[in-house]
């Protein structure tokens, strides 16, 4: 039996239930693959079904308000997702309507050749074969494909092969389903030898065969680590806090920080991942950032007005979090002033910062780490 009509049938058997299953709506398609681009499924499910009640169709989306949608995004990192989505959503609007292939789909802001695949099969029918993560690694231990998908002339070999593959389907949709079901839960990343035994394919499997399992698919060189340092400080005054909206052509761009202190020792450096964390390791993880409230003061001009009139605390130290190819290490830091006192922030209000009430910050997105900020400093108010 061929691997196609395998993969099939164990499919009819085995494919898992979820929402977007059988869906030919091309924008709740096109939601679940932005989505579950970097997400797994049992988190993207809240977030979908979240979504499709808030704006259940693509018109609902392409009005919606920026904010709006990163706050119902946030959680799920990967922030360029809701944007290049909320883009989309207005051009699709804008032309009258979803393109039906996936070489006019793979034009819309945030969707590449295997959300276009995936949104042409699902929801028009088009016999093309979305190859994600979890293809490349069936089709790489399967057949034994060892081209790197690091690379371009890898990822076309792939793509000849499951284009191949997918001819023989009676339905693409299936195929592409069946595909992520199987990567998802019997041919996982982390082999156990009780999945091969379970496995439709283990007979025919070469990695299985030459016991290649771990080393496919083969990956290329990681991309560099850049250890950002900085202090993130709640400026307080009564029930409001200091919080802007992040623009630039950086991290958090769209989402809400308080006050950001940011000492990078060489920005410019990346490292490997590796080496990235022993540095921070051995150097303590917030080694060169300034530990007192005048060193602070000294390093962020807009802060220097805050002076004494404030009651500083240092609430936590070195907080780590890895975004990719970044790894953030934070001090966290609060400064509450008096209500006769608030004058002094003008400074910072001058770079854009504005008060916002516990109410108005509540449908704010705000980034994981600045959310664990604000869980540091209710607890030590509390
Ligand atoms: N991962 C990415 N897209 C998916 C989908 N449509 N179903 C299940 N897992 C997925």
């Amino acid at each position: 039996m061929s691997f196609t009509l395998r993969l099939l049938s164990w499919y009819a058997l085995n494919g898992r239930t979820l929402p977007w299953r059988d869906v030919a709506d091309p924008y709740r398609v096109h939601l679940s693959e932005a989505i579950l681009q970097q997400t797994r499924v049992e988190q993207g499910r809240g977030y979908y079904l979240a979504f499709v009640e808030r704006f259940p169709t693509v018109e609902a989306l392409a009005a919606a308000d920026d904010d709006e949608v990163m706050a119902l995004w946030a959680g799920l990192g990967y922030y360029s997702r809701a944007r290049n989505l909320l883009a989309a959503a207005r051009a699709v609007v804008a032309r009258g309507g979803y393109p039906s292939d996936a070489e006019g789909l793979a034009r819309l802001p945030g969707v590449g050749a295997y959300t276009a695949a995936a949104i042409a099969s699902f929801a028009f029918g088009q016999r093309v074969a979305a190859v994600d993560g979890n293809a490349y690694r069936v089709l790489a231990r399967v057949f034994g494909l060892s081209a790197s998908v690091a690379t371009a002339a890898g990822r076309r070999e792939f793509a000849q092969l499951a284009a191949h593959l997918v001819a023989e389907a009676q339905s693409a949709s299936r195929f592409n389903s069946a595909m992520m079901d199987f990567g998802a839960t019997v041919c996982v990343p982390c082999v156990g030898a009780e999945r091969c035994v379970v496995c439709p394919m283990a007979d025919v499997c070469v990695a299985r065969a030459e016991g290649r399992q771990a080393e496919l698919p083969v990956r290329g060189r990681a991309v560099g680590v850049r250890v950002r340092r900085m202090a993130l400080v709640v400026v307080r005054c009564g029930d409001e806090v200091l919080m802007r909206r992040r623009a630039g052509d950086d991290i958090w761009r769209g989402l809400y920080e308080p006050v950001v202190v940011e000492l990078s020792a060489d920005p410019a450096r990346a490292l490997d991942e590796k080496t990235a964390r022993k540095q921070v390791e051995e150097a303590g993880a917030a080694a060169e950032l300034p530990a007192t409230p005048s060193a602070l003061m000294e390093a962020c001009a807009a802060l220097r007005g805050l002076g004494g009139a404030g009651r500083w605390t240092l609430l936590r130290r070195g907080v780590r979090h890895a975004l990719t190819h970044r790894l953030l290490v934070a001090d966290f830091w609060s400064v509450c002033l008096s209500p006769a006192c608030k004058g002094v922030a003008e400074a910072l209000l001058a770079e854009g910062y504005a008060w916002k009430s516990s109410a108005a910050r509540r449908g704010l997105g705000v980034p994981r780490l600045v959310a664990l900020l604000m869980e540091a400093e209710e607890a030590e108010g509390a």
